[in-house]
Order: structure tokens, then C-alpha cells, then sequence
């Protein structure tokens, strides 16, 4: 039977795009991304969705009364879908107690840094800023803590240099590396 993904993104989307082109060309086995969730409508990902041909679940969190609610309509939307493995890809967004109940342990995040170091929104900045001379990348399983789950997989990316565009575009080739590598091992061991 043929895997079934969904990715999680509020912005740009090149992760999704790299996990979406690696299910094509069958860099990650027998899966297909069944589903694009975006609390941001109109971000560039939704483009991205379309093009490839996804299906694209947008919603906006203040039409809700609350983040229960929301999560509650995404894990039906998910269940309906048949996903098995969640990928939170640039989800700019705490994970709740609804969603955790009922898809944690199949769902995972990536991070722009080596955890446990630099945990938070601006991990590149931050490890750069504080002269980090080993950067990288971690998936790790999404638990109740901010960027706190057990680690499954890491890439370093060394850089010595004082260019914070030139690091950033190194981290995120790594990552577009890392995460489908990472996803075609759980679904395919
Ligand atoms: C990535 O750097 C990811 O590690 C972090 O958010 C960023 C998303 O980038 N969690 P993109 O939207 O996939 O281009």
C-alpha cells in the first residue's frame, strides 16, 4: 500500500516543495504527500501546492474559537485523508493538545540548527550571531515542548564565513536533503 504524508507550512514552502518532489521522483518510496495544511492563507506554499497538485487544506485560526477547534477540524481532515506521518515544515504554529492526542508520535518537525542548541524561531540568526562554526539541521519527533521531541536524524553544515544569506541558503539545501532522506527511513525500514 502506498504512503500517505502530510506537510505542515505557514510561509514560503521550499521543504514542502522538496518533500513533494522526492515523493515524484521516488527518492522517499510508495508515498504521496495527501495533503498540504496552511494557516496562512495565501502564503507562497499554497502556490506551490497548487502546482503540484495537492491537495491544500487553508484555514485561518481566528475563524475558530480556539486552537482545539482548529486542530480538531485538521486531525478529522487527516484521519479522512488516511495520513499516516505529519511533516511540520516552516509551521510557524505550537503544537496542541488535540493534535498530539491523536497523531503524536506520527508526526515530525525539521529545525534549522543542531538541537538541543538554539531551539526557537530564529535558529539561524541566533547560532550565527552567537559565532557557531558547526551549523545544521534536526528532525525530531513533535512532543509538548518547543522544538523539545526525541531527535531522529541530523546534519551538520559547517561555515566559517560572515555571509548570513550565504549560511542560510547552505541550511536549507541541507534540509531539503535531510527530511525526505528521513521520511523515506520511517516509512520504509
Ligand atoms: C525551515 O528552515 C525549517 O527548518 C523551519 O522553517 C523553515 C521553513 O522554510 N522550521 P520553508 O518554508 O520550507 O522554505
Amino acid at each position: 500500500m502506498r504512503h500517505k504524508i502530510a506537510i505542515f507550512a505557514s510561509g514560503n514552502g521550499s521543504n514542502f516543495g522538496a518533500l513533494a518532489d522526492a515523493c515524484l521522483d521516488g527518492t522517499i518510496r510508495d508515498t504521496e504527500v495527501a495533503l498540504c495544511v496552511c494557516d496562512k492563507p495565501g502564503a507562497y506554499v499554497e502556490t506551490r501546492a497548487r502546482e503540484k497538485g495537492v491537495k491544500l487544506l487553508s484555514f485561518s485560526p481566528k475563524d475558530y474559537a480556539g486552537k482545539r477547534d482548529f486542530e480538531r477540524m485538521i486531525a478529522d481532515r487527516l484521519d479522512e485523508e488516511g495520513v499516516e506521518l505529519v511533516c511540520l515544515a516552516g509551521y510557524m504554529r505550537i503544537i496542541g493538545e488535540e493534535l498530539l492526542q491523536r497523531y503524536g508520535g506520527r508526526m515530525i518537525n525539521i529545525h534549522p540548527a543542531l538541537l538541543p542548541a538554539f531551539k526557537g524561531p530564529h535558529a539561524i540568526q541566533d547560532s550565527f550571531d552567537y559565532g557557531v562554526k558547526v551549523f545544521g539541521v534536526t528532525i525530531h519527533y513533535v512532543d509538548n515542548t518547543v522544538d523539545g521531541g526525541k531527535i531522529i536524524s541530523q546534519q551538520a553544515v559547517p561555515y566559517d564565513g560572515d555571509e548570513v544569506d550565504e549560511l542560510e541558503t547552505m541550511i536549507h539545501a541541507a534540509e531539503h536533503q535531510l527530511f525526505p532522506a528521513t521520511v523515506d527511513r520511517l516509512l520504509n525500514k
